[in-house]
């Protein structure tokens, strides 16, 4: 068996190397900026350096998600003990700009620095994504020297999988999958269960169009997810773990599976985690693409083998899970905040955010905005200062129409409630969900019944169809919505409307079909005249 890794010793040998360079540059080489030609920009950078004689003072590093991902490809610039600078639009050109002008003469490229002081940047707390753009993903080493499995080490030499347990539970962490259940309450679920083999599965489905947020983790930090997950093994007893990605997300894979393999070799993974008793091997899952595969059940049958069908619940997965033993399932942002509450104790982390909903959260920031990418920021920030500040407002001097949240499974908060604080309760109050961290702004050209059809033709055209309520039901509210927004529809087909979301919300097995019709509940709720002045007066009157 190969000695386990010295993380002290790694640590120090990886920041006494990169000190070496009075340059460092650090290439977003993440999936939205390579479709914005990072890969040629980061080429272009690596001929320069090489051609103008500058291999001893630069390093180029290609690193993960920066945010501001509209604005790519994003590239920043640190001098040894100095300043650094971000820079927007790099492509081959601009980066041989700054390889020359900035690394060369120490005169920064003016036009494409950007202003990283603007609220984007600052109104962040990154704790999930305080890797991402900053270490370069392919290389355990790089991540090492960010602390990671430090907390892993720490957790199982010097705390028992009880207290690991009530640490989580004290945090308050609650799941970033959709529903905000509390976490450490699971894990002590799983901890209680008797099971000869117990699993964790993290959940990198993420179905929910438009959403990026767990891809980017577990691209840019790897080592991180598996530091999580390896937690949670230690905390409930199980001593294999499981992460399911879809296969739309090659590059985590790759990423996934090369993080397991380098971890296994040190020790990190494993048998006998490094030299202890803890035993934890992991396995990533490749799933079709299946929205509903998301669904704890429904990805556990697809684990399996089988047909990603959800099941009736309970029983839950921590009673009978994967291959019929305990298991329990965590969102990878999740547990991608476990070795950070492990790190800084459960007070910190219960400190940032709300009483109720603790920590931060990830946002895709997409639609009618200025800035749209990535964003981590603290709970409980108003939307107003995600919409208006961070995201830039609605470009084009267009106002705002709705912000959704929850994907297909959320709904459209209007302008009137912008001031509502971002936390799990406040946005059900208004009618919808946080979500896995979806946020669409929609500019007053938006109609609402069409938003709310593109969501329902997603449920529609996903559905698994084995409970008629939701098979046929979102097929019959599509169908009525289509009316409604070709203006084909009967005023009383608004009542119908209602009834058929409660029909198919009440009785549907599984959050799919359960979930289905909140974008046209909280539509009708707050956009009622738009969908009023649609439907056309009966004949007869
Ligand atoms: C239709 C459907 C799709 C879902 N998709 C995801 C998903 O992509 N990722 C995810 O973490 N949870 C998803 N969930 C929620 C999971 O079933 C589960 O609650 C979650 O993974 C638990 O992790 P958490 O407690 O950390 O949030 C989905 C639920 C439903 C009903
Ligand atoms: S609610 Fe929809 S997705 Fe869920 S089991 Fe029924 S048909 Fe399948």
């Amino acid at each position: 068996m190969a000695t386990p890794i010295d993380l002290h010793d790694v640590a120090e040998r990886e920041l006494e190397q990169r000190s070496r360079y009075p340059w460092r540059i650090k290439a977003c080489a993440s999936t939205a900026c390579q479709s914005a030609g990072a890969g040629s920009a980061i080429a272009a950078m690596e001929s320069e350096v090489a051609d103008a004689g500058l291999g001893t003072d630069v390093l180029v590093v290609s690193t993960g998600c920066m945010g501001l991902c509209s604005r790519g490809p994003l590239v920043r610039v640190l001098r040894r003990g100095g300043d650094e600078t971000m820079y927007h639009s790099v492509d081959a050109e601009v980066g041989v700009e700054i390889v020359r002008s900035h690394t060369g003469r120490g005169v920064a490229v003016d036009e494409h620095a950007l202003d990283t002081g603007l609220p984007f940047f600052a109104r962040q707390h990154r704790i999930v994504l305080a890797n991402a753009g900053i270490i370069d993903p392919d290389r355990l080493e790089s991540a090492v020297a960010h602390g990671a499995y430090r907390w892993l080490a720490k957790a199982i030499t010097t705390m028992t999988p009880d207290e690991v347990v009530e640490e989580i539970k004290a945090s308050g962490l609650r799941g970033r999958g959709g529903a905000g259940y509390p976490t450490g309450t699971k894990w002590a679920l799983l901890a209680g269960a008797d099971g000869e083999q117990k699993y964790v599965i993290a959940n990198g489905d993420e179905g929910d169009p438009g959403a990026y947020m767990d891809r980017t983790v577990m691209e840019d930090d790897p080592h991180r997810v598996l530091e999580g997950l390896a937690l949670a093994g230690y905390a409930t007893g199980a001593t294999t773990g499981y992460i399911y990605v879809r296969a739309e997300y090659p590059k985590a894979i790759e990423r996934l599976e090369r993080a397991i393999r380098a971890a296994r070799r040190n020790r990190l993974l494993g048998r006998k985690v490094l030299d202890t008793d803890f035993t934890f091997e992991v396995n990533v899952r490749i799933g079709a693409g299946a929205f509903v595969c998301g669904e704890e059940t429904a990805l556990i049958a697809s684990i399996e083998g089988k047909r990603g069908n959800p099941r009736l619940r309970p029983p839950y997965p921590t009673e009978h899970g994967l291959f019929g033993m305990p298991s329990m399932i965590d969102n990878v942002e999740t547990l991608a905040n476990v070795p950070a509450i492990i790190a800084n104790g459960s007070e910190w982390f219960a400190g940032i955010g709300t009483s109720r909903s603790t920590g931060t959260k990830v946002f895709a920031l997409a639609g009618d905005l200025v800035n749209t990418g990535l964003i981590e920021v603290p709970m409980g920030i108003s939307l107003r200062e995600i919409v208006e500040d961070m995201g830039g407002g609605v470009p084009g001097g267009k106002g705002f129409k709705a912000a959704q949240t929850g994907g297909p499974s959320g709904g459209c908060i209007p302008a009137e409630f912008l001031d509502t604080p971002v936390d799990y309760e406040s946005l059900r109050e208004l009618g919808s969900i946080m979500g896995s961290g979806g946020l669409i702004v929609m500019d007053e050209d938006t109609s609402m019944p069409e938003v709310a059809r593109f969501f329902m033709e997603f449920c529609m055209d996903e559905s698994c169809g084995k409970c008629v309520p939701c098979r046929a039901g979102t097929v019959q509210l599509h169908r009525l919505l289509d009316r409604i927004c070709q203006g084909r529809a009967r005023p009383d087909d608004l009542a119908l409307l209602s009834e058929l979301c409660g029909v198919v919300r009440e009785t549907s097995l599984c959050g799919l079909g359960q979930s289905a019709p909140n974008p046209v509940i909280s539509t009708l709720h707050h956009f009622r005249s738009e969908y009023e002045s649609l439907v056309e007066e009966p004949a007869d009157a």
